[in-house]
């Protein structure tokens, strides 16, 4: 970006310079241009550091453009990011940084009108009121997919030549938006490293530094997937996933055309009560490659009743979603939902080590396939752990945790799997339950059942 030798001049030469020098991935992020760029590594690699360096040179370099420096929330900011952001990034004294203390600052405003705006997540509406140039989101792992595309509406003010929006964080796991996002091909993927750091590493000797040695022994203490992540920059899941292969079939997809073609398929369902703990709903559609995608998720706690039973039956109208399959241990939830016209029924009284089973081998079969916008359930999956006691294995002994939207993924799929072997559920149907509407059928008019039990 014509920066002489990388070096970021300070704004005020009076103030004496002290001099920036992007390295590895961080040099690459000066150059690049892109719209959406990933940049992840092991901790203290400079990540940070460097976004904010090439944020506040292109503050300089463009006049009157604005940016926009983000965290999930207002307040995780104060303590991270503006920290670098005053103590090494803008020069020391400069009149910019006086004024409001780090909590309360709202921005910055630099005299050739450059703005920087700081905003967390959690009060998006301000975040969202203005247009940006560039957007740095730190820790973006902590960010949902619908927070990043929201971000992305907001990058439009057309001041610089090109318009960027930077995620910068740890690797997390392999299922993680983000990952699969930049392996989608949808983000720059920039990978930072120790040796990136000269704090840490000399390029002239070729070695770490006495701190970069120090830091990095702090980093191997770490045990299992912190020390994978943050030592050795990877996006690892922890040992024992329930289901390893998870990650490999969660698929990034863009775009409303996408929704309405899926609208048209048949579609199945699967759902878990919970008041306390979320109620939690997975959507699937069977395309004609006959892969089954879930392609939407609900996630909700302490719903009044009446209102969980509207929003879950507006969502499965929407998919036109013909059979429910959920939790049987509260059939008054079951009638309710029915009352709401929502086709819901008792999911198949199979055991938990056998639904594993059955996702597993959809997953081993590649036909099952997650969209990167279900972000329960991919955490879920990214923590969805047997026990450690190997020998419980066999029984699915799975640790306690988050696991609603596994358990209402489980009851879709022992749901289709009966379906798809005699075309109904085993239980007999309730004598009291309303009568179920016709079938709705698909735009070949197939009914689901017809789809199903090919
Ligand atoms: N090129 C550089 N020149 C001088 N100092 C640097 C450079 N890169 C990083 N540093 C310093 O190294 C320290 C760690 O950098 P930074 O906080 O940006 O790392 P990080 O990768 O964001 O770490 P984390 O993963 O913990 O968030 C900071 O004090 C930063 O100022
Ligand atoms: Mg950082």
């Amino acid at each position: 970006m014509g920066v002489t030798k990388h070096r970021a001049q300070k704004h005020d030469p009076a103030i004496s310079a002290q001099a920036y020098e992007p390295r590895g991935a961080a040099e690459e992020l000066f150059y690049s241009h892109e719209r959406e760029v990933l940049l992840a590594g092991p901790a203290g690699t400079g990540k940070t550091r460097a976004a904010l360096e090439k944020m506040f040179l292109c503050m300089q370099k463009y006049s009157s453009m604005r940016c926009l420096l983000a965290r999930k929330t207002r307040v995780s900011l104060t303590q991270s990011a503006l920290v670098t952001l005053e103590e090494k990034v803008l020069p020391a004294g400069h009149s910019i940084s006086r004024g409001a203390t780090r909590g309360r600052r709202t921005g910055y405003v630099l005299e050739n009108g450059s703005e920087l705006v700081l905003g967390g997540l959690d009060n998006a509406d301000r975040v969202m009121s203005s247009e940006y140039d560039m957007i740095l989101a730190c820790e973006a792992t902590e960010l949902t997919l619908s927070d990043w595309e929201k971000l992305l509406t907001r990058l439009r003010h057309g001041i610089m030549p090109y318009q960027q929006a930077v995620a910068e964080c740890n690797p997390s796991h392999p299922g993680h938006w983000l990952n699969v996002r930049a392996n989608a091909g949808l983000m720059r993927r920039l990978v930072s490293r120790h040796e990136d750091n000269p704090i840490f590493f000399d390029r002239q000797t070729g070695l770490y530094t006495l701190a970069g040695q120090t830091y990095r022994a702090t980093l191997e203490r770490l045990s299992g997937v912190r020390r994978k992540r943050l030592l050795d920059g990877l996006w690892a899941a922890p040992e024992g996933l329930v289901y390893e292969t998870f990650a490999d079939h969660i698929i990034s997809v863009t775009g409303a055309d996408e929704q309405e073609l899926d609208n048209a398929m048949p579609a199945c369902a699967g759902l878990d009560w919970g008041w306390r703990d979320p109620t939690a709903v997975v959507v699937g559609v069977l395309r004609p490659d006959q892969r089954l995608y879930v392609v939407e998720e609900f996630y909700a706690r302490r719903l009044p009743l009446e209102e969980l039973a509207e929003r879950v039956a507006a969502l499965l109208k929407r998919w036109n979603v013909e059979r429910c399959f959920a939790d049987r241990s509260r059939p008054d939830l079951i009638n309710l939902m029915r009352r709401h016209d929502v086709p819901c029924e008792n999911a198949p009284l199979v055991s938990i080590a056998a639904g594993i089973s059955l996702v597993e081998s959809r997953f081993l079969a590649d036909k099952l396939k997650i969209y990167s916008s279900c972000h329960h359930l991919i955490q879920e999956a990214s923590e969805y752990q047997y026990a450690a006691d190997e020998s419980q294995k066999a029984g699915a002994a799975v640790q306690p945790g988050s696991d609603h939207a596994m358990d209402a993924l489980r009851y879709m799929l022992t749901g289709l799997e009966i379906v798809m072997q005699c075309g109904n559920v085993s239980d007999p149907p309730d004598p009291h339950a309303p009568p179920v509407a016709a079938p709705s059928r698909d735009a070949h008019g197939r009914t689901f059942a017809d789809v199903w039990g090919a």
